[in-house]
């Protein structure tokens, strides 16, 4: 385990998980992701969570260690959620002694978990009560649906500590060498994107304590600067643009929709877009496409047409856009079709449906390969694009 420091009587036990295959069976994790679990040691000692039971005799080993022959008193439960959760019975059998924390949502979800009977060792909490531990006190705050509804928070007085749940959380294990908030937004945007109003009420709760360290449940301890990552969290959980760029998004069967795609990104950078990105939904990482249109205020959408509507993997990525409330965004269409282009209507059909979008008038409708003419089309959607 690698050393991860938070404060003399508050200890990491968490652990890295390097050969998961995808992260909720759905989110690619190069570098890994951690499940973050603490101890704080006073008068009482109280266990902040547990760990995915791929990790229980890792997290058991490490407890241990830092317990020095100690008891638990208290496990917080901040997320019922397997990645956190799924050793709360082997921890309450283990010490039969210790107290469950947690809300009135909390329970009801813990049995549907877990046989074990656990109601008459359960302390439920709402907004604003307190833990006393010894000089430690706890204060629960509730976070729901960030990013499930029985998801709350706990501010840790005396040492001005946050224990934020996902929040705040990125893909990564912690020793990790990499930037925070390219797997910070992939992460935000896929788990928690369609919650942003909870998220925003959450940072608004968060206003109001004096924090100094943000423990989250992924990803590491943040300890300097959290204004900064304070700041991600409200550009993204209000929707707006993180970046003046462009995410070209395209879904091409042959190759030639993918040439047209090129093109564009091509035309908008010689007419002086900042940024300009480009993925290719049929093999590049969903997430990472989602994480693009979000942080970015444009969107080029190029897709074939096929079976009277747009490619399936276009339909995939708007389907998901769709899903994660996206909004306030600025979107051009590149259409592709051999006998009767249908892929524009389409997607503007979904796009239509969100909040505050602006979708560019003009279309540019390709007949199979992109020919001079296109060139000339797509020069002027990229203008109608870049203009303000
Ligand atoms: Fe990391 Fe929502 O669990």
């Amino acid at each position: 385990m690698k050393d991860v420091t938070i404060t003399d009587n508050i200890l990491y036990i968490g652990a890295d998980d390097k050969d998961l295959d995808l992260f909720e069976s759905q989110y690619i994790i190069p570098n890994g992701v951690s499940y973050n679990s603490y101890v704080i040691l006073d008068e009482k000692v109280a266990v902040m969570d547990t760990v995915d039971a791929r990790k229980k005799e890792e997290w058991l080993a490490n407890l241990e260690q830092a317990l020095v022959g100690r008891t638990v008193d208290y496990l917080v439960i901040s997320h019922m959620e397997p990645d956190h959760a799924a050793n709360i019975q082997v921890l309450a059998e283990k010490y039969p002694e210790m107290k469950l924390v947690g809300n009135a949502k909390t329970f009801p979800m813990m049995q549907q978990f877990f046989a074990m009977d656990l109601s008459e060792r359960s302390v439920v909490v709402k907004e604003g009560d307190t833990l006393h531990l010894g000089t430690h006190e706890l204060t629960f705050v509730m976070a729901p649906m960030v990013h499930w509804p029985e998801v709350m928070v706990s501010y840790e007085k005396s040492e001005k500590i946050l224990f934020s749940a996902d929040g705040f959380g990125k893909f990564g294990a912690l020793d990790a060498e990499e930037d925070w908030a390219c797997e910070a937004r992939r992460y935000y945007f896929n788990i928690v994107g369609k919650y942003g109003a909870q998220v925003q009420a959450l940072l608004k709760k968060a206003a109001n304590l004096d924090i100094a360290m943000i423990c989250p449940l992924h990803g590491p301890i943040l300890k300097e600067n959290l204004a900064y990552y304070l700041g991600k969290y409200e550009i993204w959980s209000s929707y707006q643009p993180e970046d003046d760029g462009v995410l070209v998004a395209y879904a091409s069967i042959h190759g030639n929709t993918k040439g047209a795609a090129i093109k564009m990104k091509e035309i908008l950078e010689a007419k002086g877009a900042k940024k300009v990105a480009i993925t290719d939904l049929s093999r590049d990482d969903m997430a990472e496409a989602i994480e693009d249109a979000f942080r970015y205020d444009k969107m080029v959408l190029a897709s074939a047409t096929y079976d009277g509507g747009m490619f399936p993997c276009m339909e995939d990525f708007l389907h998901h856009l769709k899903s994660k409330n996206f909004q306030k965004r600025k979107v051009a269409f590149i259409e592709n079709g051999s006998w009767a282009p249908m892929a524009a209507k389409n997607m503007k059909g979904i796009l239509e449906q969100l909040k505050e979008m602006t979708l560019c008038e003009k279309t540019v409708s390709i007949k199979s390969v992109m020919k001079e003419a296109n060139i000339a089309e797509m020069e002027a959607l990229a203008e109608e694009l870049l203009a303000k």
